[in-house]
């Protein structure tokens, strides 16, 4: 994959009907919330994600049976056979969500062996609301080398506060919670549709969870969960960005499974920048028809129900061509601004403070060599060469199948002139080379 690159050419008008797949953000920790039953799941909807497939790798060296059927999305599951607690730093470098295993593995045998996540491209990424939690909850952790070999007999319930609605925190804290006798309570709890999603799967197995306004986490722990059959939810920034590719082309696209429940912030924000949504009954399904004339918006991104910082950079690129001055403020991620660089390349007029980038919209991009930073990054980029005069090569791309399993080929069935092809030797160094020299990112 680190070997691959996307030459894309300007494709305006996009046109067309796409379905989505399952949310990244969910399949990941339903994945691993598996390791609390013993028995064989099923879940569907899964995308044939990178990350996907590093958490079966991980689940297998764990002693899990997995079997992956890419084409029908369906993902089998058998922990019976589990008995091994350690994950290695090489996995912990190629998926941050393997942390995620933490919770669960404590819950159901008291122990865990983790490697330290390392900060990445998008901030330093500390895991310390995961680990202040569990040790409140009777957990010893010791650190031995790069591992943190974490022990407990039986966890205690409490109650526990997120000083900020981590995600992965409340994930993680939670699925361990569902195990431990008596209630334990998350307080701010992070409460986005991925979380939720995790929350049906958790009362799926047996868990008796409920959340109390306005944003409490209510678990009271059962003796032992068991194996479940789910269907992932389908992917909300996913959803954003071919909603952003059809806004950014000038063209119209029907997401007849969009979840608009889910993007609320982020819908009017596109209708501020004036163009036409309509959303389907029960608030399932989105169809947009672009304005010829968009406005640039400002917005800053929050925790659910805010603007959610995944789709920080394609909204970026929309903002680059628009009429106006648009000021962005991400409040997640303190380094969430690699793509500002490569967009500049591309003629984009961006200027970063802190954390806040002010775009001055411009007449035109223009085609350039750029390189794919981060998942989000190379979605942005993708989005502002369909727009762009000329055509854009795009290397680094295995940094975008973390998330996506094929974008560009959706992009491509409503009309995108993208494809793929193979560097020579030779870029492929130069270009690692500039992602670790110029933004310390890994391989
Ligand atoms: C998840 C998503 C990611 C999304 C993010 C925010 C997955 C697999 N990934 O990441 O796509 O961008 O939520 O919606 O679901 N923090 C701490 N200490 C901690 C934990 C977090 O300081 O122990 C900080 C982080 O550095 C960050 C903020 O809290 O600044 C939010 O992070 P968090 O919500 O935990 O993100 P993830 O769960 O890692």
């Amino acid at each position: 994959m680190e070997n691959s690159f996307l030459h894309i050419e300007q494709s305006l008008n996009l046109k067309g009907e796409v379905t989505l797949v399952g949310a990244k953000n969910a399949v990941l920790v339903i994945m691993a919330s598996m390791l609390l039953t013993s028995g064989k799941s099923r879940l569907s909807n899964v995308p044939a994600s990178s990350d996907v497939l590093q958490m079966i790798k991980l689940l297998e060296q764990l002693g899990a049976l997995v079997a992956f059927d890419q084409d029908a999305h369906v993902l089998e599951i058998d922990t019976t056979p589990v008995n091994k607690f350690c994950v290695s730093s090489e996995i912990m470098k190629k998926m941050r969500a393997s942390i995620l295993v933490m919770g669960p593995l404590l819950a159901r045998f008291g122990r865990a062996d983790i490697a330290q996540p390392g900060g990445c491209v998008i901030g330093t990424r500390p895991i310390d609301y995961h680990l202040k939690n569990f040790v409140k909850m009777g957990v010893i952790i010791e650190q031995s080398g790069e591992f943190l070999n974490a022990r407990c007999d039986a966890m205690q319930p409490k109650k526990l506060v997120l000083e900020y609605p981590s995600v992965g925190a409340t994930e993680n804290l939670m699925m361990a919670a569902t195990l431990t006798r008596g209630t334990t309570q998350i307080i701010n709890a992070a409460l986005e549709p991925e979380v939720l999603d995790l929350v049906v799967v958790l009362q799926k197995m047996g868990a008796k969870i409920s959340i109390l306004p306005p944003a409490t986490i209510q678990i009271e722990g059962v003796e032992d969960l068991h194996s479940v059959e789910h269907s992932i939810i389908p992917d909300r920034l996913e959803a954003g960005a071919l909603l952003l590719a059809a806004a950014i082309t000038g063209g119209e696209i029907s997401i007849p499974d969009a979840p608009a429940y889910a993007l609320d912030v982020f819908l009017y924000k596109l209708e501020e920048m004036g163009h036409f949504i309509e959303v389907g009954a029960n608030g399932v399904g989105v169809k947009l028809r672009a304005t010829k004339n968009p406005k640039a918006v400002s917005f800053k991104t929050g925790p659910f129900p805010g603007f959610p910082t995944d789709l920080q950079a394609p909204m970026m690129a929309a903002q680059c061509l628009a009429e106006g001055t648009s000021v962005i403020e991400e409040t997640v991620f303190e380094n969430r601004f690699l793509h500002v660089r490569e967009l500049q390349k591309m003629g984009a007029q961006i200027t970063v403070e802190h954390n806040k980038a002010t775009v001055k919209g411009v007449e035109s991009l223009y085609g350039a060599q750029v390189i794919a930073t981060d998942i989000r990054g190379s979605c942005a980029l993708v989005l502002a060469a369909m727009v762009a005069k000329g055509a854009t090569t795009m290397t680094a791309i295995h940094h975008g199948k973390h998330a996506y399993e094929s974008l560009e080929k959706k992009l491509a069935s409503i009309g995108a002139r993208i494809t793929t092809g193979v560097l020579v030797e030779n870029h492929v160094h130069d270009s690692i080379k500039i992602l670790e020299q110029e933004y310390g990112v890994q391989r």
